[in-house]
């Protein structure tokens, strides 16, 4: 059977430009590239899960400006059910804005806009969908009532619900937390919720510790090029990530988080088999560019 997935959060147009090394403050330099794609945390998970292989919906917003169409085309070409996706008056379509050196390396401004102003009342018109969800999704890019809703209501209905907590942000609240099964934070992520520094497996199993004594049952920590941790039912341990060369490692993360949910069954009884399966997916991700034109189908994940 074929996971169903809602993602609620966010969706960006991207504007990429590609350089050899970044620009330091104050410095002007030449560029190879400039283009846009489909992006967004949200939308591009919504995007890895959709092409490998889940029934998805998304539950977001985008203004009534050209990269809000733009994005509405992109997302309904994918076939995601996008019921759940407002088109706001007056306001700007969710942007970033991304420099990617040499070594695929990236660094990412962006403007909420529309995700900014996603609602629980909103969220509430989809309870249906939400009810008949397998997994819930959700990011820190949109507005954090609106994903507090979602979880809530997906917890009220035995709906299993997976938080990747990025970008960053310090003071999660307790109510998100838990209602929350499965965390996946990378590194940085991990030692802004938890106070530890990421140094070894040691400290990755102490954070693990600490996020499950907040009734989290699953703790994934990304680890870049080395793959992933995880942390359940008193098993713990690394699933090394495929090595290749990466060109932009854009929507890596995202990639993964979408297959996985995608491959995951609910009763987290396959943990490793679905980590392996995202980091499969990921490991196509980052030797191409933009995010969603890089994020792999089904058909070339074996
Ligand atoms: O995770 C990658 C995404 O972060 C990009 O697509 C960009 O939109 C930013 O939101
Ligand atoms: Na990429």
């Amino acid at each position: 059977k074929m996971n169903r997935v809602t993602v609620i959060g966010s969706i960006n147009l991207d504007r990429t430009i590609r350089v050899k090394q970044m620009a330091r403050p104050g410095e002007t330099i030449r560029a190879s590239e400039v283009f846009s794609a489909g992006g967004g945390k949200g939308a591009n998970q919504a995007v890895a899960a959709k092409r490998s292989g889940a029934d998805t919906a998304f539950i977001g917003a985008v203004g009534d400006d050209d990269a809000g169409k733009t994005m509405a085309e992109l997302l309904a070409y994918e076939k995601i059910d996008l019921s759940g996706v407002a088109t706001l008056a007056k306001t700007a379509t969710g942007q970033a804005y991304i420099v990617v050196d040499e070594a695929g390396e990236n660094s990412i401004m962006i403007h909420a806009g529309a995700n900014q102003k996603i609602t629980p009342t909103q969220v509430l018109t989809q309870a249906d969908l939400i009810k008949r969800s397998d997994f819930i999704i959700a990011q820190f890019e949109s507005e954090l009532n609106s994903t507090i809703q979602a979880f809530t209501l997906a917890h009220e209905n035995g709906v299993k619900t997976i938080l990747n907590p990025a970008p960053a942000m310090q003071d999660v609240p307790a109510e998100l937390l838990k209602n929350t099964d499965v965390i996946i934070p990378n590194e940085t992520e991990t030692e802004i919720l938890t106070g530890i520094k990421i140094t070894d497996e040691a400290s990755m199993q102490q954070a693990a510790a600490k996020l499950h004594a907040l009734g989290i049952a699953v703790v994934i920590i990304t680890i870049g090029s080395k793959g992933a941790f995880y942390s359940y039912n008193g098993n713990s341990g690394i699933v090394p990530a495929l090595k290749v060369k990466a060109v932009d490692t854009t929507a890596a993360g995202d990639t993964f988080i979408g297959a996985l949910s995608t491959s995951l069954k609910p009763d987290f009884s396959n943990l490793v088999a679905a980590i392996e399966y995202g980091n499969k997916a990921s490991s196509l991700t980052v030797q191409r560019f933009g995010a969603q034109p890089s994020i792999p189908y089904r058909h070339e994940l074996g």
